[in-house]
């Protein structure tokens, strides 16, 4: 009689915690952690309860059998009420913490833009183009031969000391021009030849304005008659199409092995006219680039005959020619890649 007692309080007893448990749950982990220990299993305490059945005489064994069954399934329809009370819940937490308001204005999408280098290499590739200039691309490795040698600059000609070369072998560098590209194209093509060469080069140089990588556009001209007025006239009409109408060029006498004679370019200053600025420095005039008529012995190491042809090269350095159009004193600016500095010379 004790012993039944006990039985059929533990019942109720287990009735009422899982009434109160149920209640305590806060999220689905809880709830299966909860039907681990009351509901499934030869551990739980449904089934320790159905165990107790043993001790019981065998005439109330059939009556309790029943009731610890009606607990059960009172247990299961309880506890699938509340999964499907869980679920609602958790599925409305989910709706709450991904909630999007559809309304708020979208933030501006970022337009990329071109570097401010390519801008300045595809206005002067389109100039050229419109001149007739074929476009000729190098490749950045090149031998000693075409990057010095042919360009009449053999070893220990004190012209090599203008361009701190970075050397991969004794035979290959990295190109310090892209007058190299002169060579291959005069290789491959008898004149008439007008090709525009634009690439990067290298040289072993660092500081506000050179770069150990730089890009240059170099044009190369060779037919019948030609000679330096003709160089001096597509120069002053490709600077007037960069700086504006009015500017005007002047030749000052250089050297290089490559051009004779050999010139640097100057234009008039853009910014004040050729008055005097901090520009120019208060000369009135801006170094652009350095050219030249072709060096015959240039034109004869490619096999052009030198008394029918003749030609003109100039090179222009890409970086520089971008610092004077954006107003920048550093040439790390247009390296580093910083997109307030790009944006900004974008906005120009
Ligand atoms: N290659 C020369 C330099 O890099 C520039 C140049 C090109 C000069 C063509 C004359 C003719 O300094």
């Amino acid at each position: 009689m004790e012993e039944k007692n006990v039985l059929w309080d533990s019942l109720s007893v287990l009735k009422a915690r899982i009434e109160e448990e149920l209640d305590t749950l806060k999220n689905s982990k809880e709830l299966y952690e909860f039907k681990n220990v009351y509901l499934e299993g030869k551990k739980s305490k449904l089934s320790e309860l159905m165990k107790g059945m043993r001790e019981l005489e065998s005439d109330e064994r059939a009556s309790y059998g029943k009731a610890v069954n009606q607990l059960k399934e009172w247990a299961f329809e309880r506890f699938a009420q509340m999964e499907e009370k869980m679920r609602e819940l958790e599925l409305q937490r989910r709706y709450e913490s991904e909630k999007i308001d559809l309304s708020i204005p979208a933030e501006p999408a970022r337009i990329g833009n071109l570097h401010p280098i390519t801008l300045v290499r595809n206005q002067l590739i389109d100039i050229f183009a419109a001149m007739g200039f074929e476009i000729y691309e190098g490749t950045e490795i090149e031998t000693d031969y075409y990057n010095f040698t042919a360009l009449n600059t053999p070893q220990d000609h004190p012209a090599r000391d203008m361009q701190d070369t970075f050397y991969l072998s004794p035979e290959f560098l990295l190109r310090t021009q892209t007058s190299a590209g002169q060579i291959h194209v005069m290789e491959k093509k008898q004149p008439p030849i007008k090709i525009l060469s634009p690439g990067k080069v290298f040289r072993s140089d660092d500081d506000a304005t050179h770069s150990p990588m730089f890009s240059q556009m170099e044009g190369l001209v060779v037919d019948k008659g030609i000679t330096l007025g003709d160089l001096k006239g597509m120069l002053d009409v490709f600077v007037q199409k960069v700086y504006g109408e009015g500017t005007r060029t002047r030749l000052r006498p250089s050297y290089f092995p490559f051009t004779e004679p050999s010139v640097e370019v100057d234009c008039s200053c853009f910014e004040c006219g050729g008055k005097g600025c901090s520009l120019c420095k208060g000369t009135g005039w801006i170094e652009i680039l350095g050219a030249g008529v072709v060096n015959k012995k240039v034109l004869e190491n490619c096999g052009i005959d030198s008394e029918e042809y003749s030609g003109f090269a100039f090179g222009i350095g890409l970086e520089r020619t971008a610092m004077l159009k954006y107003g920048i004193n550093n040439i790390k600016l247009l390296f580093n890649s910083d997109l307030r500095v790009l944006k900004q010379l974008n906005e120009k």
